[in-house]
């Protein structure tokens, strides 16, 4: 089951520049362009691209704290814009998100038992407090978090404890879609591990669907059943995991893979090794055509011309990249 279509969906925002007149026209900055993808119920959705790319204001737009441009976010089929109060409440309820910075996710002046029972009283108010402390401490057993501790302030925690404080609360409404923007970017190596494993179990055992947003494509690769590839605010590339890790099409994909060291010595052996040259040009005024043209190894003269169609490659495996051959040429 469809549980979530973004559909061409177009994220600005009006940013005045320094030295402007107040009465100046702001410029328009476009961080997410004409994205679309589809998630399933219990399924992980891993977005990928450097910081700047357009991954927390998609994220935002899901959650509908930032509104559309153009396009839509259909949430089980109904349009997020024209839901009604009450299915927006249950929107609220059934889609949570867990951040980057676990400790600055947290009220620091509330307990870890009131941070985790927060969400559960402002959609419940009337849930009895000894009821509300009972979930409260089986889901901080749940996480690897000792119930006792329940009374302690997230500034006794280290760093991954305070993620695990910040899963607890994202599920305490036992939502069908989890968030997760760079949950481990701040995070040791050897806790992040933990973490993911974690978030496989907890999917698993309730059912959830994750969108799972990471700078780094080791990080979304084991727990992805599809990955999308953003770059300055549009999909370069989206296929199921193996798919995309073992065979990517689009040079930036391919770059993204370069960097990452793959333990498989097989694909290690036979994958394209293309490093990243240059920056990200700025969103505020990106390239003509392709918007990866600057720093694009096999970029030729048509690449300034025209934006790049989102081809379709093989099944639900789509690039956006002029020389990427449609699925029946790729078939014949
Ligand atoms: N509230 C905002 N106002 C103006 N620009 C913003 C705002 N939020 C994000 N941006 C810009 O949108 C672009 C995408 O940002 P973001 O979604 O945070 O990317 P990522 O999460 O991939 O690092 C960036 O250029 C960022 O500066
Ligand atoms: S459209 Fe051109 S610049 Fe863009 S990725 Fe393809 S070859 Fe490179
Ligand atoms: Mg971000």
């Amino acid at each position: 089951m469809t549980l979530l279509k973004v559909d061409a969906l177009t994220v600005t925002f009006d940013v005045p520049q320094p030295g402007d007149w107040p009465w100046t026209k702001p410029r328009t900055l476009y961080a997410v362009s004409d994205m679309s993808f589809e998630l399933a119920a219990g399924q992980t959705l891993g977005v990928v691209g450097e910081s700047g790319s357009g991954k927390s204001t998609l994220a935002r737009a899901v959650i509908g704290t930032v509104p559309a441009r153009a396009g839509k976010v259909l949430w089980q089929g109904k349009d997020l814009l024209a839901l009604s109060p009450r299915e927006r409440r249950t929107h609220r309820k059934d889609v949570q998100m867990i951040f980057q910075d676990p400790l600055a996710a947290l009220n620091p002046r509330m307990t870890v038992g009131e941070i985790i029972a927060e969400p559960l009283m402002t959609h419940f108010p009337n849930t009895p407090r000894s009821e509300g402390r009972d979930r409260v401490r089986a889901l901080m057993d749940r996480v690897g978090l000792l119930p006792n501790l329940i009374n302690r302030y997230p500034h006794e925690f280290s760093g991954g404890q305070c993620q695990r404080i910040g899963i607890a609360r994202a599920l305490i409404l036992r939502p069908k879609l989890v968030i997760c923007d760079e949950p481990v970017s701040a995070l040791d190596v050897s806790v992040q591990a933990q973490v993911i494993n974690l978030l496989r179990e907890l999917q698993r055992e309730m059912d959830l669907a994750l969108i799972f947003i990471a700078h780094d494509l080791s990080v979304v690769n084991h727990i992805s059943d599809r990955i999308m590839v953003m770059y300055l605010g549009r999909m370069m590339e989206q296929a199921a995991a193996d798919t995309l890790i073992q065979s990517p099409h689009h040079p930036y994909s391919q770059a993204l893979i370069a960097s990452v060291p793959i333990p498989d010595p097989t694909i290690e052996r036979t994958r394209h090794r293309q490093a990243l040259q240059g920056e990200l040009p700025s969103p505020l005024n990106p390239p003509s055509g392709c918007v990866f043209r600057t720093r694009c190894p096999i970029a030729g003269p048509d690449c300034a011309t025209a934006r790049p169609p989102q081809t379709l490659i093989g099944p639900g495996h789509q690039v956006t990249c002029i020389k990427a051959a449609p699925v029946a040429q790729t078939v014949a």
